[in-house]
C-alpha cells in the first residue's frame, strides 16, 4: 500500500452532467491511499486517514487529478497536426491524411509511430484513450503492443474502408477481408494483456472510418460481426455528422433521412431496416455537430456517446456542436482531441477551446461551463462512454488508481496565478487550472497504481 499526499480535485460519484459541480471534490490536503493491486483504498482528507503505518509519497503542493481521457484521437495521424492545404474535411482526408496513413504500409515507420504515440499521449496525461487505429494489421499489432508495454489504457480498431477517393487506395481492402482482419484483432488483442476484459488495459473496437468508406454490404456485414462480439466488451467508434457536405453526401449516397440511420441498421433506401445496429453502451461517435434532435434522442435511448473534439472543428471549420442542444438530449458527451484534425494532444487544451466556441455560440444558445462540467467531460463522461466508470474516472476508494501529478511549480507563472485566487474558491481555482495549465506542469502519470515512464 503506498499513500498519495496533494491537493486532490476530481467529480466523486456517478453524476449526470447536470449534477457535477454539486459532487466537485476539492481537498487541498488530501490522500489517496492505493493497494497492491493498483487500487485506491482510500481518498480524502489526509488527517481522516486511517493510519496504516504505510508509505507517504508526499507530492505537495501538486495536484492529483484523474488520468484524461480523451475518447477520440487518430494513431496513424501522430505526425499530422498542421497539415497545410486541406480545407476542410473531405478534401483535407483525401489530400493530407489518406497518403500519410498510406505510408505505415511500411512496418519500421508503423513501430517508429506506435513507440511515439504512446510517448506522447504519456506527456500529455492521456491515461486511457479510444484509438482510430491504422488500416494495415502489423501498425494496430505495434500500437497494441507498444501501448501494453508503456502501461497505458488503449481501446482501438483497424480503420476499415472498403470504398474511398484514389488517394484512398492504399487504405482499402474488399469487404471480406476486412470482415476477417477486423475478427482477427479482435482475438489477437481484445483483453490480451490480462485475458479479461473486466481487468484488461487493451480492448478491441470495430471501426469503419464513416460512412462514406464503407458500402450498404459492409454495414450489413459488421453489424452482424458487431452483434456477435458485443457481449464480450467489444467496442463500435466512427465519426457522425462533423461537416455538412459529408452529411449530405451521406445522405445522397445512402437515401437515408439521417446519417445516424447509416450506424444503426437502417441503411436501406428511406432509411429501410436492413441490419442490425452498431449502437449501444460501447459505441462512441466522434463529432455529432450537426445531429437532429432525432439523433440525439436516439443516441440517448441506446447509451451511445458523443466524442466532441472542438479543436478539431475550429481547425476543419466543421461547425459548432450546440451544447445545450445536445447535452439537453441526455446522450453522454465526452472529450476528444481528434489528433491530427485537431492540432493539439493535451486534453486540457481542447477544454480550454470547449470553454471559447461554447462561449461564443449565438443568442441564447451561449454557455459559460462550469469549471466542473468542463472536468468531468474530460474524464468520469469519457469513462462512461467507454463503459469503464466502474474502474476509472475520478479517484474515488474502489476506482484503478489512474492519475496524474500536476505541479504548478513546474510552468512558468501558474503557480503565481493560482496563488492569486482566494482558496475558498474552488471554482475559480478549477478553472483557471484547467484552462491555464500546459504539459510541463504534469509531472508523473500513474494507471493502476503503477508509475509510468
Ligand atoms: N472522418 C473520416 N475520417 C476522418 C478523420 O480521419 N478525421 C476526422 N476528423 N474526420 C474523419
Ligand atoms: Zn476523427
Amino acid at each position: 500500500m503506498t499513500a498519495y499526499r496533494g491537493h486532490l480535485i476530481h467529480i466523486g460519484g456517478a453524476p449526470r452532467l447536470p449534477a457535477v459541480a454539486g459532487n466537485l471534490v476539492n481537498e487541498p490536503d488530501g490522500v489517496i491511499m492505493v493497494d497492491d493491486t493498483g487500487r485506491i483504498t482510500y481518498s480524502g482528507a489526509f488527517d481522516a486517514r486511517p493510519d496504516t503505518g504505510d508509505d507517504v509519497v508526499d507530492l505537495r503542493p501538486a495536484f492529483l487529478l484523474p488520468g484524461f481521457v480523451d475518447t477520440h484521437i487518430h494513431f496513424p495521424q501522430t505526425y499530422c497536426t498542421d497539415s497545410y492545404g486541406g480545407g476542410q474535411l473531405l478534401d483535407w482526408l483525401s489530400r493530407c491524411i489518406f497518403p500519410a496513413e498510406a505510408k505505415l504500409a511500411d512496418p519500421v515507420y508503423a513501430q517508429l509511430m506506435a513507440r511515439e504515440f504512446c510517448r506522447r499521449r504519456l506527456s500529455v496525461g492521456t491515461t486511457t484513450a479510444l484509438v482510430f487505429g491504422s488500416a494495415f494489421p502489423h501498425a494496430q499489432d505495434a500500437l497494441f503492443g507498444e501501448s501494453i508495454r508503456t502501461g497505458l489504457r488503449t481501446i482501438s480498431g483497424r480503420g476499415i474502408q472498403t470504398m474511398g477517393p484514389p488517394s484512398a487506395k492504399p487504405l482499402l481492402t474488399d469487404e471480406a477481408t476486412a470482415i476477417s482482419l477486423v475478427t482477427e484483432e479482435i482475438v489477437r488483442w481484445h483483453a490480451a494483456d490480462t485475458g479479461d476484459p473486466a481487468t484488461a488495459l487493451v480492448h478491441a473496437a470495430v471501426v469503419p472510418r464513416f460512412a462514406l468508406s464503407v458500402t450498404a454490404q459492409t454495414l450489413h456485414a459488421l453489424g452482424e460481426l458487431y452483434d456477435s462480439v458485443r457481449d464480450r466488451g467489444v467496442y463500435f467508434h466512427t465519426h457522425l455528422n462533423e461537416n455538412v457536405d459529408e452529411v449530405a453526401e451521406v445522405r445522397e449516397t445512402y437515401g437515408v433521412q439521417t446519417y445516424l440511420d447509416t450506424y444503426d441498421g437502417k441503411f436501406g433506401d428511406g432509411s429501410a431496416q436492413a441490419g442490425k445496429t452498431l449502437l449501444g453502451p460501447r459505441s462512441v461517435l466522434a463529432h455529432a455537430v450537426h445531429c437532429t434532435r432525432d439523433e440525439l434522442a436516439r443516441m440517448a435511448d441506446t447509451e451511445t456517446s458523443i466524442a466532441h473534439c472542438p479543436t478539431s472543428q475550429l481547425f476543419l471549420g466543421s461547425g459548432v456542436m450546440p451544447w445545450q442542444a445536445t447535452v439537453r438530449s441526455a446522450v453522454n458527451v465526452a472529450l476528444g482531441t481528434d489528433v491530427s484534425a485537431g492540432d493539439e494532444w493535451l486534453i486540457p487544451r481542447v477544454l480550454n477551446d470547449c470553454f471559447k466556441v461554447h462561449m461564443s455560440e449565438p443568442g441564447d444558445q451561449r454557455v459559460a461551463l462550469h469549471p466542473a462540467e468542463l472536468l468531468f467531460t474530460a474524464t468520469l463522461a469519457g469513462a462512461r462512454a467507454l463503459a469503464l466508470e466502474d474502474r476509472i474516472g475520478n479517484l474515488d476508494a474502489g476506482k484503478e488508481a489512474d492519475f496524474l501529478v500536476v505541479d504548478p511549480h513546474r510552468q512558468e507563472l501558474l503557480a503565481e496565478t493560482l496563488a492569486q485566487i482566494d482558496e475558498a474558491d474552488r471554482d475559480a481555482l478549477l478553472f483557471t487550472l484547467l484552462m491555464g495549465m500546459r504539459e510541463e506542469a504534469i509531472t508523473h502519470v500513474y494507471v493502476k497504481g503503477r508509475r509510468l515512464t
